[in-house]
């Protein structure tokens, strides 16, 4: 039976450079708290997908130089500023990127020790679909490493009425778009429908109170950049108005100022062996 396309109807946070700068930024934002989770030690080969703008695929790099890593993305805008970021790794041929389906990978089957799949399968419509075909192409024992969105978990104090409209709002519309901002959550069940064994999932988390305010400022200004991200989209859907989105930056700027706010989202790291 022929696959349908994986790709959801509509990409909420758009192509724009702006939207491309944001992606490298925000690898760095999660950096640590992804990588300490992760161990690809043992992998020679590691296929990336919906590998973007590259952000992760640098990361990777530094932290397994020894390996080759082949990118995959459906969209050509974002390969283009993957190639310009990983020119050097393209050139030394540490790297490969290709413009393609997750769902239809050009790879052949049992080809890799590891594969790493961020923030994709929120946007696309057969998220089990992916991860069996990245099943597909790890050998026995390879090693899926798989971030996503969990976006109920987010919480701000004080409380943020405008925010959390927002908030809503942005789910509600990229699930409209049958993409889904709490796959997170259901990555384990979908994990073992596509095949994996030994599954375990990790709950990792920015929280930020008064313990840690420089961070928590920092966390704040990259939460409104993702946030804001969506806004275009938002208001062309006739999802939110200007003054929703004026009302929520001030909010958010207000949080940066009070001295007992906080913030805390979370998300999960699934970790899965192919067999
Ligand atoms: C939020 S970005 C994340 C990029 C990268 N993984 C990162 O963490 O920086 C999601 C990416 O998934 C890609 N994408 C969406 N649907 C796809 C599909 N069916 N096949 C391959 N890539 C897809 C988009 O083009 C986009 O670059």
């Amino acid at each position: 039976m022929e696959k349908k396309t994986a790709v959801a109807d509509g990409y909420i946070h758009g192509f724009t450079q702006d939207e491309q700068d944001r992606l490298f930024k925000q690898a760095r934002v999660h950096e640590e708290i992804i990588f300490s989770q992760v161990d690809f030690s043992n992998a020679q080969n590691i296929v990336e997908i919906g590998s973007g703008v590259g952000a992760q695929t640098l990361i990777l790099n530094e932290r397994y130089p020894e390996a080759h890593i082949d990118c995959l993305d459906f969209s050509n805008e974002q390969i283009a500023r993957a190639r310009q970021a990983l020119k050097p790794l393209l050139q030394a041929g540490k790297v490969t990127i290709q413009q393609g389906d997750a769902l239809h990978l050009p790879f052949e089957d049992d080809t890799y020790d590891g594969a790493y799949i961020s923030w994709l399968l929120e946007h696309v419509q057969d998220p089990i679909g992916i991860l069996e075909e990245a099943r597909r192409v790890l050998k026995a024992g390879g090693v899926i490493y798989v971030n996503e969105v969990f976006n109920s978990t987010f919480y701000v104090h004080p409380y943020s009425p405008a925010t959390l409209k927002y908030w809503f709002e942005f789910n509600d519309y990229q699930w409209s778009l049958k993409g889904d901002p709490f796959v997170g959550g259901k990555l384990a069940n979908y994990m073992i429908k596509a095949g994996y064994q030994n599954i375990t999932t990790k709950v990792l988390t920015h929280q930020y109170d008064n313990r840690t305010p420089k961070k928590r400022s920092q966390f704040i200004d990259y939460w409104t950049g993702l946030l804001t991200s969506g806004a275009e989209g938002l208001i062309q859907a006739g999802r939110v108005d200007q003054d929703l989105v004026n009302e929520m930056t001030r909010e958010l700027q207000a949080l940066k100022k009070d001295p007992d706010s906080v913030i805390f989202f979370a998300w999960i790291l699934a970790r899965g062996e192919a067999f």
